[in-house]
């Protein structure tokens, strides 16, 4: 296949974003494998384009539109968000079809006007459209559905209504790169999702509620979610929006979670200790050294797991600072519902445990056992404390899952 061929999901309806293969970073969240921006096509009596790509990939998304049609030939550019890996594109479709009307969120024009100042939006022929908007393409109808804050206030939906085909940008996305469109062409997408949701719409978990409940009142039914991220679901298109309820009422498994860095390894055999108190009481485990993992990964394992103990050295009277970094990542996202134990060791004047009880109060967590420390190393008494903790630790875990 031709690189730059664009992809027919549906009769007259294309794919043209871009694959990011090489994304590891995605502003500051981890990316191991990489992403794409989805931008879509439409062709009927009118020429859509919804949403566009990451300015550097202006070039690509538009060799793949013009193996479709001459880009000139758009009427409608939907902009359902104004974040740069989708709009900053805008400004070289705007330069190539001048005329075109750029349909936005009313907080979507105010964004992209003050982020394109430089780039002619002053000449935009702006729509702005709220929920429930109609516009005609001819034989199809595209309706507007604000999403405020999934993720940004500007945030908005595009559903194409005789083709069931909701465009929800940021929601049901996954960062993946793949030369797969659709998720029942790859494993695991789901896995991609709810990592993809720990670390970007767990914040919004209330908005997401009110969401889920606004498609049923608009009668949205969708039978092919195309977001701007990732795979395009139309196979597990209600599982996927079940599973976005589920995650946004906050649920967890019986498991247990382990975070931790280590100097010398007294930390880690600590750390090792819980673990092994935890499996005495049949409950899952899962242990990550933070400079050793992904921490969007591990923010995932943090939304399942209803029982949390961070362990950290000390290191020049503080905790060490990929816990700290961490725990400021953690209560950004403001999952909801934790309990929490904090470990730690120290060589002489102690701090770690002292930073960590400050930062995870931010978090909001609820203390689940009183902290435990040892200085230099853990001794056979301290192991063993360590494996009841784990013991207690998992039975809580039991306790607080929440489906
Ligand atoms: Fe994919 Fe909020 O940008």
């Amino acid at each position: 296949m031709d690189d730059n061929e664009p992809l027919k999901i549906a009769e007259g309806i294309y794919w043209v974003g871009v694959v990011d293969w090489n994304l590891r970073d995605f502003h500051g969240y981890e990316t191991p494998k990489g992403g794409s921006y989805n931008a879509y096509l439409i062709i009927d009596e009118k020429i859509a384009l919804i949403d566009t790509v990451k300015a550097t990939f202006s070039e690509e998304m538009l060799k793949r539109i013009k193996k479709i049609v001459d880009p000139s030939k758009i009427d409608y550019v939907i902009s359902n968000h104004v974040e740069m890996d989708h709009s900053s594109s805008i400004s070289t479709i705007m330069d190539i079809a001048p005329g075109a009307k750029l349909f936005a969120s009313s907080k979507g024009q105010t964004g992209l006007s003050e982020h394109y100042k430089e780039d002619g939006c002053e000449n935009w022929n702006f729509q702005v459209v709220k929920t429930g908007d109609e516009i005609s393409l001819g034989k199809r109808t595209l309706m507007f559905i604000e999403a405020t804050m999934l993720h940004w206030p500007d945030s908005m939906q595009t559903y194409l209504k005789e083709d069931k085909i909701l465009f929800s940008n940021d929601a049901f996305g996954q960062h993946i790169a793949t030369s797969k469109r659709f998720d029942d062409e790859v494993e695991d997408v789901m896995e991609d999702a709810a990592i993809y949701y720990a670390n970007i719409l767990l914040p919004f978990s209330p908005q997401v509620l009110k969401y889920v409940e606004k498609l049923k009142e608009l009668d949205v039914s969708p039978e092919m979610i195309a977001p701007a991220h990732g795979l395009i679901w139309r196979k597990g298109v209600s599982r996927v929006i079940e599973e976005y309820g589920k995650w946004a009422r906050g649920y967890s498994l019986p498991k247990l979670l382990v975070i931790y860095d280590s100097m010398w390894g007294s930390t880690e055999k600590m750390a090792m200790e819980i673990v092994e108190g935890v499996r005495s009481a049949g409950v899952e485990v899962r242990l990550r050294h933070l400079r050793k993992n992904d921490w969007s990964m591990t923010m995932k394992e943090v939304m399942e797991s209803p029982v949390i103990a961070i362990g950290s050295p000390t290191m020049n009277n503080r905790m060490f600072y990929t816990i700290s970094g961490f725990l400021t990542y953690v209560a950004g996202l403001r999952p909801k519902g934790k309990k929490y134990f904090l470990f730690g060791s120290y060589g002489w004047g102690g701090g770690a445990v002292k930073g960590m009880e400050k930062e995870i109060e931010s978090a909001k967590f609820e203390l689940a056992m009183e902290s435990m420390q040892v200085k230099f190393r853990p001794y056979e008494e301290d192991k063993r404390a360590c494996r009841d903790i784990g013991y207690k630790l998992g039975e809580m875990a039991k306790e607080n899952a929440k489906s």
